[in-house]
């Protein structure tokens, strides 16, 4: 894959890396998907404990993740969150390229285990990627009120699918992990 340049984006990285990642969102979560900007980006921690991941195709933002560290290297995880591919470059093998940048990054901090809340319709990709699915019972273990709150939400989404009201957010999330 040619002209592709990948970044790691901290807090003292420039702002043009991090405006390059929240372009990413943008097009692939809130446009693409239809997710309201406000949700997308309305939980975002501290602009300075970033650390994400991007990659530039040609000069463009095209792929990015960010990785959040749970414990120490030795029996916490790291957990890979707001994955996205710009919609145009999606299904080019990108998204598996920007990954796999991500997983040298935590391999390079000590951790090897990774886990990823995936939204319903996307676990192919993980899985493709070497993922494992996770029941619900083990997502409960790592996130009770996550998958608390999923019990119900997968009450209402049938309830939105049967009355034809289902809408961008009408998706549940499901574990997936991998141990590098
Ligand atoms: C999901 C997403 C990040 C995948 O990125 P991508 O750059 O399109 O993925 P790639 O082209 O690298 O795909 C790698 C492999 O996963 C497969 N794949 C990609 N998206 C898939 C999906 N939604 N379902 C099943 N398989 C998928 C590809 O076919 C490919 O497999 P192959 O190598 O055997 O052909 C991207 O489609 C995206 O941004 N979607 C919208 C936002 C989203 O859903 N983000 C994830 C939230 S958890």
């Amino acid at each position: 894959m040619s002209n592709i340049e990948v970044y790691r984006v901290t807090g003292d990285s420039p702002r043009w890396q991090k405006i390059a990642y929240d372009y990413i969102r943008l097009d692939s979560f809130v446009v693409g998907q239809g997710i309201p900007v406000e949700l997308e980006f309305g939980h975002d921690g501290p602009e300075d404990d970033i650390h994400a991941v991007i990659l530039l195709k040609e000069h463009k933002p095209v792929s990015g993740c960010r990785i959040a560290y749970h414990g120490g290297p030795k029996n916490g995880y790291a957990k890979i969150e707001r994955v996205a591919t710009v919609r145009e470059q999606q299904r080019t093998g990108i998204g598996a390229r920007m990954i796999a940048e991500a997983e040298k990054w935590i391999k390079e901090n000590g951790y090897h285990h990774v886990l990823i809340t995936s939204q319903d319709r996307s676990v192919g990709f993980y899985n493709a990627i070497g993922y494992e699915t996770r029941s619900d019972e083990v997502y409960a273990q790592y996130f009770p009120e996550e998958a608390a709150q999923k019990k119900e939400r997968v009450v209402e989404i049938a309830k939105e699918r049967a009355e034809g009201k289902a809408g961008p957010l009408s998706f549940t999330c499901v574990l997936v992990e991998k141990y590098l």
